[in-house]
């Protein structure tokens, strides 16, 4: 394979643009929606340590692969697969990689889009002072009557989805590049601001208690298996967007170092976030594990008590929809990518396709709220609760396993080797040795203890 073409989409400038790129996709809903509530439910410090451990054996290792697997490949994630495999001689199943992942694109951004769409609302609820000294049981409704309203769910929803084509049709480089330059900072940034209010008016001790007191007897296998799928979500692995950005990374960054980067931000981000939302929780007696609504409540129900809450509570879910705007970006690249060269189509032909199957089915999500919250695909689940299990807590952490399957066995050791391009000779083995050995077991032991008892 020719090692130093660039792909026909284009290139990153340099290895900073990668990384705000890929901190981009990685922090969103991930970190400041779902990841406090899933601490919340399956009961805060054990399942939280599971989590880290999860991003360290299992995250770290994988998206270093993945990264590498992009940048030799050099094409949209399916086309890289298929390059890589014939270089390798490998078997063709390991084509599979790139087509889940794809699948699971289209899955993911159509509920993360409806969430997204709750943030945008929440802007101009935010700003027009709805939850300006409001009690919590006036902020409870808000969102239980928003989650109601079908229509509305639509149009923001609709919105999200042609704010994210419309960037990715000019290309991802530019436009968003500069955009999270500024916006990263400032949702971090705010995120301080919140703790440092948590810290004077809520109950900070009892959160750092709640996420950092590991208290193993409350840990299922269920909620190992949440914690590995979440790694997964979190850091955008195992569904080939890391990968179509890794395509565009300059040959000369380190993959090592720049994973390290992208996954601690993330990370950060992510505690940051409980460290917010926690300490309002337990000062107003509110329930830890209220599910996908405990952002959507106990945030605007603060900023509606702070003097000047309308302000940066408007401000604070804008920055929310800005991370999920980055992510989403990213969510639709690799199959925009393919498109593109599998029917040599505009990008903005390919993309907007795209975008209209993953907005219809966002509707099946919208709908999981109201009108067919009855309905349910797995047992017990919505068609919103299906795609979120079924992404999050299988197809990704499958994808996950055979990108380090595939890195570790079925590449050459020399190809893997040179694409890696570590310093330190002792510093690859040690990542080849967990990513051949640990990763795969770690992530089969999960699959077969959570989700087998799940099935029967
Ligand atoms: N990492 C994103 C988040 O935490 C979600 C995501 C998953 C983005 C998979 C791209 C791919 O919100
Ligand atoms: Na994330």
């Amino acid at each position: 394979m020719a090692n130093n073409n660039e792909s026909i989409h284009g290139s990153w400038r340099n290895r900073w643009t990668f990384i705000l790129a890929a901190t981009g996709s990685a922090v969103g809903l991930g970190n400041i929606w779902k990841f406090p509530y899933i601490t919340g439910e399956y009961g805060g410090g054990a399942f939280v340590l599971v989590y880290l451990m999860c991003i360290a054996l299992v995250g770290i290792p994988v998206m270093m692969a993945e990264v590498a697997m992009g940048r030799r490949g050099r094409q949209s994630p399916i086309n890289s697969m298929k390059a890589l495999v014939s270089e390798a001689k490998a078997g063709p199943g390991w084509k599979l990689i790139g087509w889940m992942g794809a699948l699971a694109g289209f899955l993911i951004l159509s509920f993360y889009s409806v969430v997204a769409g709750w943030s945008l609302s929440y802007v101009l609820k935010m700003a027009t002072g709805v939850f300006t000294e409001v009690d919590q049981t006036v902020a409870g409704d808000q969102f239980n009557g928003l989650l109601a309203d079908p229509s509305m769910l639509m149009v923001w929803h609709t919105i999200f989805m042609i704010l994210t084509v419309g960037v990715v049709i000019r290309g991802v480089n530019k436009g968003i590049e500069s955009t999270i330059t500024v916006l990263m900072p400032l949702l971090f940034v705010l995120l301080v601001i919140l703790i440092g209010y948590g810290a004077s008016k809520g109950d900070i001790m009892s959160a750092v208690d709640f996420m950092f007191a590991a208290d193993f007897s409350k840990l299922s296998m269920e909620a190992v298996l949440v914690a590995l799928g979440h790694s997964f979500f979190t850091l955008s692995l195992g569904m080939g967007a890391i990968m179509a950005y890794g395509s565009y990374m300059p040959r000369n960054a380190s993959i090592a170092s720049t994973v390290f980067t992208v996954a601690g931000l993330d990370t950060l981000v992510a505690l940051l976030a409980g460290l917010a939302i926690f300490p309002i929780v337990f000062a107003n007696g509110l329930e830890p594990s209220a599910g996908p609504g405990l952002m959507f409540v106990t945030l605007p129900f603060t900023f509606g008590q702070m003097p000047g809450g309308q302000f940066f509570g408007a401000l604070f879910f804008i920055l929310v929809a800005f991370a999920a705007w980055s992510s989403a970006i990213s969510l639709i690249e690799p199959a925009t990518a393919w498109a593109v060269e599998r029917f040599k189509v505009s990008r903005a032909k390919a993309c907007t396709l795209i975008g209209v199957i993953i907005w219809a089915l966002g509707i099946g999500s919208v709908l999981s709220f109201n009108d067919w919250s009855e309905f349910h695909l797995l047992p017990g689940k919505t068609i919103f609760d299906t795609f979120d299990f079924m992404t999050a807590n299988v197809m990704l952490p499958l994808g996950g396993l055979l990108i380090a399957l595939f890195v570790g066995f079925g590449m050459k050791y020399h190809h893997a080797y040179n694409e890696m391009n570590m310093k330190n000779a002792g510093l690859f083995n040690l990542w080849y040795i967990v990513l051949r050995f640990v990763t795969p077991v770690a992530i089969a032991i999960v699959f077969i203890n959570g989700l087998l008892p799940e099935c029967s």
